[in-house]
């Protein structure tokens, strides 16, 4: 996938667009946050109000006054905590729905073409933990920066009023402990971050993969190989973690000494001008219990930005996927299919820009009604046709037709619908037999799955399973036999009646007993259907009434 490396700033904007439909509990999460924090803050200053009418100095509050706000507010500061966070996850929550969606929509969109040679692990992660911790950004990052903003201008109005001087030391302080400490630990943690999360994707796909190879694994003794292969994988994490955390306890080093610090000037600048005569004992007090109560909220925020690096790291990653142009693009604004001859003219074609060209000039004519074989040594490029000719991918040159109708006119949806496509692995869901059987048509009734089923010569063998179609496929334990699986694969497009059908070595796994059968029930189905074939057997290739050599 295309890695766009966008700035910090890129990826928060692309992720606060998303946000637009829920601007509303947004403002009311940042209002009650910022009320919950000044009650926060006005607790310990009320304590002072009432101090300093307990010793006799007049002020705003009198000592019974003050102990009312001071119960009142610690009462509302409960109140508000809560249902800020409440505001907060009902936020997050809706949103990663709506991600999921997106993201899965993305995926459809990409599939197959872009889908074929990506990284399985990596989606997986992207899929699961990447769009998990976006919560994060949206729960515990966008809000507290806001509520820290409007928070600190509250407070340095407040010291400011008592005092000027006191007022713009405050404002020093919230800058350096919430956007300076942050924004340079953000720099020096960007890559380690960005390190962190292509790391746990790649150990994905590792892992993955030696679980899918365990076989080939064990018997060609690559056990220790593969294994050095994921403590590499693991070694380069764990650094990138250690990295990341150095940097965590540096920053909450530099935050704490920065807040104390600030605390003991501003102590000591109170302490002097009271004594030079410029500024009330009672005024010195406040603004000083003030200014050293109030750093929760922008603490907060260099909290925030440790979370930050690997936040935005998955937000570009998902920015990315959905980004990302498709090679094909669906037609939904086209012609309906027109079942004719296909007629492919000066076909060529190559997998990417630089790599060599799999077809040139290829032309062909497949006749409607008739089976027609493709001959061909092995990677000549028989499965890439018909994954053309079914849309996969997109030729270079040259043009294919249906009924005379452009390929890149039809509606892909009605493309798929009328023509069944039997890979050359057929690919089984964790489900029954009957429903993997189904995929072909999911409103199929029992006695058309079993008709398709005996086409494909694969019904005596259901029926031998402990419990006929209804037997899970993970009740065997994953023990399909190639043959089992491909007899699956033809019985699908059995069941899907189509048009046309495709087959890309369908026998390649058969006995000669299966092959037989379903050979004599693509002959009757030929009768009305337009079947093309991809064989290297000549039992198979018997049957074809027309072959094209590639
Ligand atoms: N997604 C892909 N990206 C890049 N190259 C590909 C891709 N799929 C296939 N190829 C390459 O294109 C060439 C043709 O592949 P294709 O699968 O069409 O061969 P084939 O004629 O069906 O072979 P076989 O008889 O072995 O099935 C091969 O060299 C293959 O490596
Ligand atoms: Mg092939």
């Amino acid at each position: 996938m295309e890695n766009k490396g966008r700035s910090g700033i890129k990826v928060m904007a692309g992720l606060i667009g998303m946000i637009k439909p829920l601007l509303g509990f947004m403002f009311l999460a940042i209002l009650m946050g910022c009320a919950g924090n000044l009650c926060a803050i006005f607790i310990p200053v009320m304590g002072g109000y009432g101090l300093l009418s307990a010793m006799g100095l007049p002020q705003l509050f009198s000592l019974k006054q003050a102990g009312i706000l001071l119960v009142v507010f610690a009462a509302v500061r409960a109140f508000l905590r809560y249902t800020e966070q409440a505001c907060n996850h009902y936020i997050a929550f809706k949103l990663l729905a709506q991600i999921r969606h997106k993201v899965f929509a993305a995926l459809r969109r990409l599939a197959p073409a872009k889908l074929e040679g990506k990284e399985r692990g990596n989606l997986i992660s992207m899929i699961t933990t990447d769009i998990e911790l976006l919560e994060v950004f949206y729960a515990h990052t966008l809000s507290p920066i806001a509520i820290a903003v409007i928070t600190s201008i509250c407070m340095v109005v407040y010291i400011a009023l008592l005092d000027l001087a006191l007022g713009a030391l405050a404002l020093c302080a919230y800058l350096v402990v919430g956007a300076l400490i942050p924004v340079i630990n953000g720099r020096m943690g960007s890559k380690a971050g960005q390190a962190y999360r292509d790391g746990f994707g790649q150990l994905n796909t590792v892992v993955l993969d030696n679980l899918r190879g365990m076989d080939e694994i064990l018997q060609y003794h690559q056990g220790e190989k593969r294994k050095g292969k994921m403590e590499e994988q693991n070694k380069r994490l764990e650094r990138a973690h250690r990295r990341l955390k150095g940097l965590e306890t540096g920053q909450t080093t530099f935050t704490d000494i920065a807040i104390m610090s600030a605390g003991g000037v501003c102590l000591v600048m109170a302490a002097l001008k009271v004594s030079s005569g410029n500024l009330s004992f009672a005024e010195g007090f406040l603004a000083t219990i003030a200014m050293m109560s109030s750093f929760g909220p922008v603490a907060a925020l260099s909290s925030v930005s440790n979370n930050l690096n690997q936040t935005l790291a998955c937000g570009n990653r998902v920015l990315d996927l959905l980004e990302e142009e498709p090679l094909v693009e669906e037609i939904t604004e086209g012609v309906d299919f027109r079942n004719g001859d296909i007629n492919a003219e000066n076909l060529t074609f190559s997998y990417g820009k630089s790599q060599r060209p799999i077809l040139s000039d290829f032309t062909a004519e497949l006749p409607k009604g008739k089976i027609t074989g493709i001959l061909g040594k092995s990677g000549c490029g028989k499965s890439t046709f018909l994954k053309l000719l079914m849309r996969f991918f997109q030729t270079d040159k040259g043009s294919i037709s249906y009924g005379g109708r452009d390929l890149e006119r039809i509606k892909t949806r009605e493309l798929r619908k009328h023509i069944a496509y039997v890979e050359q692995d057929t690919f089984l869901f964790h489900d029954t037999i009957g429903n993997n059987i189904k995929v072909g048509n999911l409103d199929a009734t029992d006695e058309e799955v079993k008709e398709a089923a005996q086409k494909a010569s694969l019904h005596d063998f259901v029926m031998k399973l402990p419990h006929g179609y209804d037997t899970l496929l993970s009740e065997l334990g994953d023990s399909l036999s190639g043959g089992e699986r491909q007899r699956i694969g033809i019985a699908r497009a059995f069941l899907h009646d189509p048009d046309m059908i495709f087959l890309d070595e369908p026998t390649s796994n058969l006995d000669s007993l299966n092959e037989s059968v379903i050979l004599k029930s693509l002959k009757e189905e030929a009768a009305e259907k337009t079947v093309v074939l991809v064989s290297h057997r000549k039992s198979t290739m018997g049957i074809a009434q027309q072959v094209i050599r590639m």
